[in-house]
């Protein structure tokens, strides 16, 4: 699903990542960590397709990041989800305006999108908020909407960035849970994360990054 070949990422004379090479297999849940600063939001945004790499190639399902047009990495990008750090929602809309637009950009039917967005807002806990706006809730509300929104599509590739910084003992679990059970469904799932705590209690794949290199892998 994700191949990266000595990718560097430098920002002016900063380096965020040095010489990259990974192998992420379709249906894998691996973990990225590493401390604040190592490059884990920077590896996800260059899979993404949000950054290019400064060097170095990136294939997602075979599809060359480098070579394609503009037009075909929004298809791509469309069938993967994305929790950001900072969320990223929008001020203007409700929370499930927020959620649905996924699907619509998507060119889903109508009563499909609805169907859809209010289940997975429902799965995690906000079927009370649908109509809030994001800046009335709290950090973990928020945080919850950006997940909705990465996975009402049921992506093939789920990147998820500190998607658990904001929430309680409980509601990460079930949280964690929840992405479980996504990847049972088939998508290829990666987190990043500095928690200990979410990263003690699983028996994954864990990468962790250090100073922007990979300084060891963990089954
Ligand atoms: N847009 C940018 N411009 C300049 N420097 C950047 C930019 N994005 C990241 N960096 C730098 O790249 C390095 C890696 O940052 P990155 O955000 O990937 O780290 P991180 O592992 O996600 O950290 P955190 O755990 O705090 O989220 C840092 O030194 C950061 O300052
Ligand atoms: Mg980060």
């Amino acid at each position: 699903m994700i191949r990266m070949f000595h990718v560097r990422k430098t920002f002016g004379g900063n380096v965020a990542l040095r010489d990259i090479n990974l192998h992420i297999k379709k249906g894998e849940f691996a973990f990225v960590t590493g401390p604040s600063g190592a490059g884990k939001t920077t590896l996800l945004r260059l899979i993404f397709g949000a950054e290019r790499p400064t060097s170095g190639h990136i294939l997602i399902d075979g599809i060359n990041l480098s070579r394609i047009s503009r037009k075909r990495l929004d298809l791509l990008r469309r069938r993967i989800g994305f929790v950001f750090q900072d969320f990223k929602l929008l001020p203007h809309k409700t929370v499930f305006d927020n959620v649905a637009l996924s699907l619509e950009v998507m060119g889903e039917r109508q009563t499909f999108i609805r169907k859809r967005t209010h289940q997975t807002l429902r799965s995690l806990g906000l079927a009370k908020k649908e109509t809030a706006y994001p800046l009335q809730l709290s950090g973990g509300e928020q945080q919850r909407v950006a997940i909705a929104r990465a996975i009402v599509k049921n992506p093939v590739l789920l990147l998820a960035d500190e998607p658990t910084g904001n929430l309680d003992p409980d509601l990460t679990k079930e949280i964690m849970l929840l992405f479980r059970t996504i990847h049972m469904k088939g998508t290829t799932v990666v987190i990043a994360t500095h928690s200990r705590e979410l990263l003690d209690r699983t028996a994954q794949r864990k990468i962790v990054l250090y100073r922007g290199e990979i300084v060891g892998e963990e089954e």
